[in-house]
Order: C-alpha cells, then structure tokens, then sequence
C-alpha cells in the first residue's frame, strides 16, 4: 500500500469535481498485481485510517486522474499542421500517403513508441485509437502499450474501397485479420480491441456487415468510425447510401451503434441522429482543435447534452492539432461559446475537465474502471505543477476558488504542467 499526498482532484461518479486542498491517495495492488485506488479525500483523515502508511509528498502539485482520449490516430503524427482545404483532399493529400508506410513493421514500432511517449508527457493514461489497415500496426501498438502496462484501445482499420493503394484492403482477409487481432490482443492485461471501419465512405457494404458481425460476436470489444464530419463527406454518403436515412443511420443498419461505440465528430446532425445516439448508448467524440483545424464546422454541445447524448474529448491528433488536454479543453470552450447560444451559457472548467476524464471513460463504457480516483479505480493518475511556467504561476497563486484555478490551467497549462504520470 502506498500513500501520495498533494492537492487532490477527483471526480464523483456523477460529474462533479471534487478538490482537496492537502489531499491523500491511497494505492494498493489488487490480486493480479494491478494498482488500485482503496481510499482517497481529505489528509488528516484520511492517514488517520491508514497508520503506518508510506507517504510520498508531492507540496504545490495537484494529483488528477490521467486523461482519457476518446479519438486520434497514432500513424498520423507526423502529418499533424498538414494544410487542406478540407477533410477530403487531407486525406488524399497527407493521410493515406503517411499510413501507407505502416506496412513496414519497424516503422510502426518507431512511430508507436514516439507515440506513447507523447501521450505520457502530455498526461494520457488512456486513449481509443486508430493505427493503420496493416495488422503491423496494430501488433506495434499493442505490443508497446503491453510493455507499458497501460489500458489502451485501437484495432485494424476496414478500408476495402476509395482508397489508394497501399492503405486499401481487401474485404474478406481484413476480416479474417480482424478476428485474428481480436483473438490475440482483446483483453491482454489491460488492452482492448476496437472494430475500426475508417468511414462509411471507404468500406463495401460487405465489409460494414462483416464488421458489425464481428460486434455481435464479440460484444466486449469497442467499435470506432468517423461520421458527420464535413459538408463534402457527408454529401458522398448520401450519394453512397441513397436509402439511409442519415449518414449516422447508415451505421445502424450494419449493427454498428451500440455501448462501446465511438464515432468521431457528430457535426451535421440532427435531433433524429442525436436521438440514435442516446437509444442505442453510443458515443461521440468531440475533436473540436482537429474540427477548427480541418474547417469542419462546430460540435453543438447544447443540442448534444438536451438529447442525452453521450459525449468525452478527443485531440484526434493528426486532423486535431495537439496531443495536450489542455489545448482540447481550451478549443472545446470556443466552440461551446459558439455552439450554446444561451447568454453565460458556455462549459465550465469542471465540465470540460470531466469530459476528458470521468465523462469520457463513461462515453467508453469504462465507468468504476478509470477517470475518477474514486475507490476501486484504477490508480492512473496525473502529477500536474500549477507553477509551471511564470504566468500559470502568478494565475494559481491567485485563484479564488477550484473553478479559477482549472481555468488557469486549462487556457495556459500544456505538456509543461505535467510533471509526472503514475499509471497503474
Ligand atoms: N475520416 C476518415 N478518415 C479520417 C481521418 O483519418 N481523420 C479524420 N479527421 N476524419 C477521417
Ligand atoms: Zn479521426
């Protein structure tokens, strides 16, 4: 068992920030050796419960619990700041030619291990992500993060058509590989696998159904896609598919929402989409630095949270343009004074904290699991210095209440302000 005390933050199940001023975590490893949150709150009373408790003290830092990230793509991290004019010609232009080197296992190794030590710098313990349609990349992904011990989620991306060579696969073998990955790498220790079809757009309708298929018959895996991100796309998909209702519900005939699922973006939506979301307990992953980046259009949370909609930040890193939470926090609340249209209704720091937090380990079907530090947890956690740089030091110093000081980090903390991650 092993104590760490500084200023504490938690989140209750339910949302709400929790703050300790001199807080103390306590960690214990569970009987397959996995550490576990067993006790956390106030100091004094809480080393009362535990004498003779090892302490490590942390004076002037914050533990928070690590940051989950609900969507990115881990080949794409070198064509992050790629100009276009929009969703489309990126892809053509930057993307498929920067994944179609992921065939070459030693550079999905390289890339992989560059990638979790971003993440780790930037504070996230936890993230759904997308590799590449070569099975190398996604052996490379989950062997480092097996290495690391860390809970993380992605698998073989499904792209049998309007792909160029070199990315594209080939329908009956991409399922085949995916059910092989799913055998090999699905609840390994900590990691879990996600059924990836890239985009409506991309995949055959044989290659949809296949995908859904394998939902039905492995239910504790994810699912993983893009929808509603962009005028142009969204009009190809109608082309596409001229009897879907939506573009959304083009999924829903291939048995691709459900709990578990995760669908990038949710833009051009409307309630009847959002109503889908919520029945069939799937969730969006807001992107909102990839969505200013790429000129996609605007998240519109108010609509979102009205209808129940489940919902976490993502960076979606390469279309996003940072793997900092902070920076994700910051571009939400842009686009959240955008989008709620309300006077001085906008998100609050706690609320966007959440949303890259709890919220979306609950958008992942991970709630109790991670996110909180509540006991019972998972013990990944953050170590975060509130005076990392002169003005986030002059901003914390003055803070007068929780919200002020979450602020201050959120429009002026970045990798800097993480000084350490514990995972567990
Ligand atoms: N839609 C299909 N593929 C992609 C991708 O790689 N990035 C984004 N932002 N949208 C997509
Ligand atoms: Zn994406």
């Amino acid at each position: 068992m092993q104590g760490y005390r500084a200023q504490l933050l938690r989140f209750s199940s339910d949302g709400q920030a929790l703050y300790e001023s001199d807080g103390l975590l306590v960690v214990a490893p569970d009987t397959v050796g996995l550490r576990k949150v067993v006790d956390a709150g106030p100091y004094g009373a809480v080393a009362a419960r535990h004498p003779g408790l090892q302490v490590t003290h942390w004076p002037g830092r914050i533990i928070a619990p690590g940051f989950v990230d609900l969507h990115l793509h881990y080949p794409q991290l070198d064509i992050i700041g790629a100009p276009a004019d929009g969703l489309l010609p990126w892809l053509a232009n930057y993307t498929f030619p920067a994944e179609a080197r992921f065939a070459d296992p030693a550079h999905a190794a390289e890339v992989a291990a560059f990638f979790f030590d971003e993440l780790a710098r930037n504070g996230v313990t936890t993230a759904l992500t997308f590799p590449t349609s070569h099975p190398a990349s996604v052996d490379a992904f989950f062997a480092e993060a097996g290495r690391r011990g860390l809970r993380m989620i992605s698998g073989k991306v499904l792209q049998d058509r309007h792909s160029p060579d070199g990315v594209r696969d080939e329908t009956e073998q991409s399922l085949v590989d995916s059910e092989a990955l799913i055998r090999r790498w699905h609840g390994k220790g900590r990691l879990g696998y996600a059924i990836t079809p890239r985009f409506a757009p991309a995949s055959s309708e044989a290659q949809l159904r296949g995908a859904g298929e394998l939902a039905a018959r492995y239910p504790g895996t994810w699912i993983q896609s893009h929808v509603a991100e962009n005028r142009d796309e969204v009009r190809w998909v109608r082309e596409l598919f001229p009897r879907a209702r939506s573009y959304l519900s083009v999924y829903e005939g291939f048995g691709l929402l459900r709990p578990r699922a995760v669908y990038a973006h949710c833009i051009h939506f409307d309630g009847e989409d959002r109503a889908l979301m919520r029945a069939t307990g799937t969730a969006a992953a807001v992107s909102p630095t990839s969505n200013l980046f790429l000129g996609s259009g605007f998240f519109d949370y108010g609509a979102a949270r009205e209808a129940g909609m489940l919902h976490g930040l993502a960076s979606d890193v390469g279309g996003g343009t940072s793997f900092s939470p902070f920076h994700t926090m910051l571009a939400a609340y842009y686009v959240g004074r955008e989008s709620m249209s309300k006077p001085g209704l906008s998100l609050a720091p706690g609320e966007l904290w959440w949303s890259h937090t709890g919220g979306a380990a609950r958008a992942l079907g991970l709630e109790g699991v991670i996110g909180t530090l509540q006991p019972g947890t998972e013990a990944d956690f953050v170590v975060l210095d509130p005076g990392a740089t002169p003005l986030l030091a002059r901003k914390s110093a003055r803070a007068g209440s929780l919200d002020e000081l979450l602020f201050g980090l959120i429009v002026l903390g970045d990798d800097r302000a993480v000084e350490r991650v514990v995972t567990a």
